[in-house]
């Protein structure tokens, strides 16, 4: 690529979407996107089924014609209204869900497939170090089908590496693998990414697998990026009651702002930053929930007491039906009588039980209710 080309504002070694959008006859599916990746960054791009993310990473590898804005890698621009560099000469590596292996060739066929400009020694020295990287040196010689689902990922992504991309493209990689195996491939897949030290968007569901592979969350919906961060930003601090739930079911309930607080079942939760009156949205994660036996005793202040209507131990936690209720005596706050609590799979109690139930005020959190915007 030519240092012509180069603007000096543009990200060194890495990806830049600027400004983009995208439209399938009248419907938008990626709106006015930016975002920067750099060099050795892993971002994961999250969001529900149709909110634009692989037609993001098809405008970002080549694959999808831009219609409006800018891509860059490595500095240089490579897709622009009416300019773009051919998939192949873009320096990115594709591992998508259905991006098979070639059946006619075998592993090392397949990896050194993109290798090009090299000697023969150079070539099957770069392929046995990437076989190397991925744990599959022994398998050089097998065929596609001899390999299994998660062996033949591993030399999707080994095909992807070799010829040193700036930029990999991963559209739910481990989609297609049972749940021990996605755990070990993504393991590897993350210290290998890390090892080539190359810019990284890769795709997924799986609000967990984020957490696990990310240095950046970036949550998409509708076409539109909802909140970029840190998983412990994106997480701790979510910007809106979508994002909230992106990480696993939540409680939530409604209430008035009185005293810049919100009541609820367990006590006051913050409204800093809400108008004094307004009815706002709390949602409170199951982990919030703080159980123990009530003994008896009269809830305190800050606290509530509930009935367990079912207990279900799910191995590392146990998931916990609680019934608190009805809503009489809790003021102007209107909520459900059923709340879900995780805590830690030690503790199981017996249906009919009754627990104080207090709260961790940093799970909860205060948005203005979705009409009100
Ligand atoms: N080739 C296409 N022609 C017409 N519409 C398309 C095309 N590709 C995607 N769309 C539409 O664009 C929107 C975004 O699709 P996209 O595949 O980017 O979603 P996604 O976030 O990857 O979803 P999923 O999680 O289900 O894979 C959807 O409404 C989809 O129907
Ligand atoms: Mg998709």
């Amino acid at each position: 690529m030519s240092s012509a080309g180069a603007r000096p504002s543009a990200l060194r070694g890495g990806l830049a979407i600027r400004g983009v959008s995208h439209s399938f006859d009248d419907r938008r599916a990626v709106d006015d996107v930016h975002l920067d990746i750099g060099a050795g960054e892993l971002v994961c791009l999250v969001g529900p089924s149709g909110c634009g993310k692989t037609t993001l990473l098809r405008l970002s590898a080549g694959l999808v014609t831009l219609q409006q804005g800018t891509i860059e890698i490595d500095g240089s621009i490579v897709a622009a209204v009416g300019h773009s560099v051919p998939p192949e000469a873009r320096g990115v590596g594709l591992v998508f869900q259905d991006y098979a292996l070639f059946p006619h060739l075998d592993v090392a066929g397949n990896v050194g497939f993109g290798l090009i400009g090299l000697s023969a020694s150079e070539r099957a020295a770069r392929i046995d170090a990437i076989l190397h990287q991925v744990n599959m040196v022994e398998y050089r010689n097998a065929w596609p089908h001899q390999l299994s689902g998660g062996q033949q990922q591993r030399i999707a992504l080994a095909r992807a590496l070799a010829p040193r991309p700036r930029v990999m493209l991963l559209d739910e990689p481990f989609s297609g693998l049972d749940t021990r195996l996605r755990a070990l491939i993504r393991d590897d897949t993350l210290h290998v990414l890390k090892e080539n030290g190359v810019a990284t968007l890769m795709v997924t569901h799986d609000a967990e697998e984020a957490m696990f592979m990310a240095d950046r969350i970036v949550l998409m919906n509708r076409g539109r990026i909802e909140q970029a961060g840190k998983p412990v930003e994106v997480y701790g601090k979510p910007a809106s009651a979508f994002v909230a739930r992106f990480f696993g079911e939540v409680n939530e309930l409604r209430g008035i702002v009185r005293n810049r607080s919100v009541a609820t079942p367990f006590g006051l939760v913050s409204a800093d930053g809400h108008a004094e009156a307004a009815t706002v949205e709390i949602v409170i994660r199951p982990e919030a929930l703080k159980l123990a036996p009530a003994n008896g005793a009269a809830a305190g202040e800050g606290q509530c007491v509930a009935k367990v209507m079912a207990a279900r131990l799910l191995g590392r936690s146990s998931w916990i039906h609680l019934d608190i209720g009805g809503p009489s005596g809790h003021g102007e706050t209107a909520h459900a009588q059923h709340f879900h609590a995780r805590v830690p799979g030690s503790f199981l109690p017996a249906e009919n039980e009754m627990l104080s139930v207090s709260l961790d005020p940093a799970q909860a959190f205060v948005f203005a209710p979705p009409d009100s915007s």
